[in-house]
């Protein structure tokens, strides 16, 4: 059984040898980071320093015992001391391990203390040079104990394809041969099959007859259990049933070809980089399938929490998770090591029927034929049920992995495989946009709405191309970054959510994928936000089959996905190129068809501006001055009537979304009179449990309409009394209208409130 010691420890942020004996440092709690950061603008040496945690850990009768404590992630190199001897290094911040300590451990008290490295002058992935993002530092994933008595099982491989039986590859430790053990299999509570076998040897193969089981799908995630029990120890190991297979032809899962729509994922959150508990790393996964409705993660660029990965088993999201690196590659020593992150990545995540592929080449890393010759072969001896990839910016470089996987900076979305890779490779985008086009939630609606077509364009051109298994965006959330990559203020705004998660523009294109009904403009009714008042292109965001647009009250016409650009997607952005309709006509008497003129060149007005009319609209404007007495005051008049909407309610619009004949959705756009803000929390019951529980709280200021006020910037306070503390700044800038915060629990039961601008928000602790 797990014992999780994630309580009680002591932090010491300057490591020393008395930590081995009587010193005291800072009570803390696991997850943990060594520095809480302020949102932005701060330098990155904050969280870098050799530091110690330490613990006591009480054993009772340890005889006959093997005593486990697996960390399941310290940024980024670890030396654990058991009762003051060092028993274990590790060199990853980003995958487990377990220190064997019996021989150090006796009855009683014993202290638990570990030196943790998080410099990134450390030689080892992914340090040696520059990297786009922050890589934190401290015990910031769960660390438990297990005592086995006897025998125990050290690894289950499940192995789990359609239309065959079940196997598993089981690791024995302290196997004293012959011995019997026992494997089920679970649907929920229940046993479908369990069978008693003899292990002769340390690791035995064994196999399950053919049983009916349901296939794991991203639309039906069905998964069972896996049980393996030998004297007093039981593992039990969650699977799922599936083929995934990348093919030059596209991605097919259990034999449907799929396309992959995925979205890149750091680990961080404001203020505590890596250090956020079960509940956090469940929402992202949450966030992914539910609102952004992707279907794919990419783990950009390391192995990430098991709690997000198996969120993602039984959401139905595929993942792609690689080996921890940045375009760096360092010595033979630091290979080595690069080597045994890969080792431990596959032999802890093989299980999850979510993992699709293997990234087994460090991010955008240079060609290094022996290096990933030798990667590529550790990772098909682990596992040989799944490819592998290998993340390249280079075109045409060389492939020793099983699928070409680019990364795609283009800047017109055309994603053009063969010149990029062979064509009897199977190709997959694992990055695109980025920073081709920073957009901070707070920039003007111009550039909100190209960096949110971007994703358009590119998405377009991935649905048209066929045989291209898909590709992931960079990416869901902006994150803290590096001096020298970013805005300057080690943020890089290159998400499709704000760091809280709050959404852009951007994230609508992936959202209207989902089943839920989807609406939104992503347009302002004002044209003073655009320059020179030209609005160019206007674009809703629906998964109707059509919409009906109202200017000022009045209906002007009705769009369906036909009048998209994007011929590809299936609910790409709509063009309303229309906010006139038949009112020239019906409220000015013009004729038909200088109705019809007029509409068009007011329509060219908004688009080009006066300054850049075509000289056809010119001409036309002329023509119906002159075939209909217009002077030119008329003119401007119907420009500031029809187009401008000065002056009167003619800037509200609204769209209505329809489904089969229904109406799915209604936004309203108009200038804002008033605002308020919208709070929504993550969960409001909270979880004491195997450590403190943390719950998100997003704060967004809304119109009467609904909508984001994109310009409200004011500061929100923040205070909390009861149980509960706040993570992070008290005071917050809205940005974009959103901003968000967090709270924690303090290991005490009871109500607590967070006031958000005095406005209370209740929470529970249990
Ligand atoms: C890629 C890189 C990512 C991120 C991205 C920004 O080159 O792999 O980590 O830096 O660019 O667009």
């Amino acid at each position: 059984m797990k014992q999780y010691i994630n309580d009680d420890w002591q932090f010491f942020p300057q490591w020393s040898d008395d930590i081995l004996g009587d010193a005291c440092g800072e009570s803390v709690r696991i997850p943990h980071t060594t520095a809480v950061t302020p949102f932005n603008c701060y330098d990155e040496s904050v969280y870098q320093m050799l530091c110690g945690y330490k613990r006591n850990v009480h054993l009772d009768d340890i005889s006959q015992s093997t005593v486990l404590i697996t960390f399941e992630g310290v940024a980024h190199y670890a030396a654990v001391y058991f009762n003051g001897a060092k028993a274990a290094e590790h060199h990853c911040g980003y995958t487990a391990f377990t220190v064997d300590v019996t021989r150090y451990a006796h009855q009683g008290d014993n202290v638990l203390a570990v030196q943790v490295d998080s410099r990134e002058q450390l030689d080892q992935p992914p340090f040696g040079n520059v990297i786009d993002y922050q890589t934190y530092g401290g015990i910031y994933r769960d660390v438990y104990l297990q005592v086995k008595r006897g025998a125990y099982v050290d690894d289950v491989f499940v192995k789990a394809l359609p239309n065959r039986p079940v196997t598993a590859r089981i690791s024995f430790a302290r196997l004293q041969p012959p011995a019997e053990f026992t494997a089920a299999i679970y649907d929920g509570d229940s046993a479908i099959w369990s069978q008693r076998f003899n292990a002769s040897e340390a690791v035995t193969e064994i196999c399950a007859p053919q049983l009916d089981l349901k296939l794991w799908s991203v639309d039906e995630p069905n998964l069972y259990r896996f049980v393996v029990a030998v004297d007093s120890d039981q593992y039990d190991v969650c699977f799922g049933v599936r083929s995934a297979q990348f093919t030059k032809n596209g991605f097919y899962l259990n034999g449907v070809k799929t396309k992959i729509v995925g979205l890149n994922r750091h680990q961080c959150y404001p203020y505590v980089g890596y250090a956020m508990p079960e509940s956090m790393q469940r929402r992202d996964a949450r966030i992914l399938k539910n609102t952004l409705c992707v279907n794919a993660v990419r783990t950009s660029h390391y192995p990430q929490s098991q709690y997000f990965i198996d969120e993602c088993d039984k959401l139905g999201l595929l993942v792609f998770t690689e080996i921890p690196g940045w375009q760096y590659i360092g010595d033979e020593r630091w290979r080595q090591i690069a080597c045994d992150n890969l080792r431990e990545m596959i032999t802890q995540y093989r299980n999850h029927p979510s993992v699709v592929l293997w990234g087994v080449r460090i991010n955008e890393s240079p060609d290094c034929d022996e290096l990933y010759a030798q990667t590529n072969a550790i990772a098909h001896a682990l596992d040989d049920t799944r490819q592998t990839g290998g993340v390249r910016y280079l075109r045409k470089s060389h492939l020793l992995e099983d699928v070409y996987t680019f990364n795609d900076f283009n800047r017109n979305g055309a994603t053009d495989r063969n010149k990029v890779c062979d064509k009897s490779a199977p190709y997959l985008v694992t990055e695109y946009n980025g920073h081709m086009y920073p957009t901070k939630s707070y920039d003007d609606a111009p550039h909100r709405a190209e960096h949110m077509l971007r994703y358009a364009r590119m998405l377009d051109g991935i649905f048209a191309a066929d045989n291209v298994c898909g590709a992931f965006g960079w990416c869901m959330f902006d994150y803290n970054t590096h001096k020298d990559f970013g805005s300057g203020d080690r943020v890089c705004y290159h998400g499709v959510t704000d760091m809280f998660r709050n959404p852009k523009w951007a994230s609508g294109v992936f959202s209207c994928m989902g089943d839920k009904p989807y609406l939104q403009l992503c347009f302002l009714p004002d044209i003073g936000d655009y320059p020179e008042g030209v609005l160019g292109g206007v674009y809703c965001l629906t998964n109707a089959d059509s919409i009906k647009v109202y200017k000022g009250g009045a209906y002007v016409g009705q769009y369906t996905r036909a009048d998209s650009p994007f011929k590809h997607l299936p609910h790409p952005p709509i063009l309303i190129d229309d906010f006139i309709g038949d009112r020239l006509q019906r409220e000015e008497n013009f004729r038909p068809r200088n109705a019809k003129a007029i509409k068009r060149c007011l329509a060219d007005v908004s688009k080009y501006g006066l300054n850049g009319l075509p000289l056809k609209t010119k001409l036309r404007i002329a023509r119906v001055m002159m075939s209909e007495h217009l002077t030119m005051n008329k003119v401007v008049q119907l420009y500031g009537k029809y187009a401008s909407g000065w002056g009167s309610e003619a800037n509200r619009i609204t769209v209505e979304a329809y489904t089969n004949g229904q109406l799915t959705a209604t936004s309203t756009i108009a200038s804002v009179t008033e605002y308020k803000l919208d709070i929504t929390v993550s969960h409001s019951v909270l979880h004491e449990n195997t450590s403190y529980d943390v719950a998100a709280v997003n704060i967004i200021a809304r119109d009467t309409n609904g909508n984001v006020c994109p310009y409200v910037s004011k500061a929100v306070q923040l205070d909390a009394d009861g149980v509960i503390q706040i993570i992070g700044e008290r005071t917050v800038a809205l940005q974009g209208g959103m901003t968000g915060t967090y709270v924690k629990t303090t290991g005490v039961t009871g109500k607590g409130t967070l006031y958000v601008d005095g406005v209370p928000v209740p929470f529970t602790v249990v």
